[in-house]
């Protein structure tokens, strides 16, 4: 990113998602950064008040940079359920609660939707994955993907993190925690988000 940030330069990750920051460091092995962690710097996490995807990645970034005087990188994304008006969106860590059981959340999901009578084959979700990057004495930058697709249960997979058992993205068969992160890489909402930021940087 030659203007916004230079080849080698450290990208601090505004994250203590171990799942999120693995993936965002096979998106960004390309390009060069030194890439480290917000719980490498054993940073507290800052209160997610923002009412947007956009507005609580940028929240994570500043703090970040903030705190380390170190351009930073966020992801604050989650899953829109359409027939849930677009819950858990920024809820989708919350619900999953303090000891993150994604088990739950996943099945929370399930009982809300046939609370309302919505039929299985309507159970259409989003994936929405929004990036912020801050370099200190800029201003931040924000880079959104999605990828839409329908949800099945029982969950099914064991590789990726969070929502995927149940995310079989449009059309594939399988859920992304079926698939290899290549396969996931090639089409997820981040890897899209991260194709926005990678054409920034050139
Ligand atoms: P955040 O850290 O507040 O942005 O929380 C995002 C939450 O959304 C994660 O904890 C996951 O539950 C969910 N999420 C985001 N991206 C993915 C994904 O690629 N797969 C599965 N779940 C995801």
């Amino acid at each position: 990113m030659s203007g916004l940030l230079a080849k080698g330069s450290e990208l601090v990750i505004a994250s203590h998602n171990k799942g999120k920051v693995r993936e965002i460091a096979e998106l960004l092995a390309p390009f060069g950064f030194n890439v480290t962690s917000a719980a490498a710097y054993d940073l507290p996490e800052p209160e997610e008040t923002g009412l947007t995807f956009a507005a609580n990645a940028e929240i994570k970034a500043l703090a970040t940079s903030a705190a380390t005087g170190k351009a930073s990188l966020s992801d604050d994304s989650g899953l829109a359920v359409e027939g849930l008006d677009g819950a858990p969106g920024i809820y989708s860590a919350r619900w999953a609660g303090e000891s993150k059981d994604f088990g739950m959340a996943m099945e929370r999901i399930r009982q809300e939707l046939i609370a309302k009578g919505i039929p299985e084959s309507d159970w259409r979700a989003s994936f929405i994955c929004a990036l912020c990057l801050h370099v200190p004495g800029q201003e931040p930058q924000h880079f959104e993907g999605r990828i839409d697709g329908l949800l099945t249960f029982p969950p099914r997979g064991e590789k990726g993190f969070g929502y995927d058992p149940i995310f079989i993205p449009e059309g594939h068969t399988r859920t992304f925690a079926e698939m290899d992160s290549t396969e996931k890489h090639a089409m997820s909402h981040r890897a899209r988000a991260f194709k926005l930021f990678v054409n920034a940087l050139k």
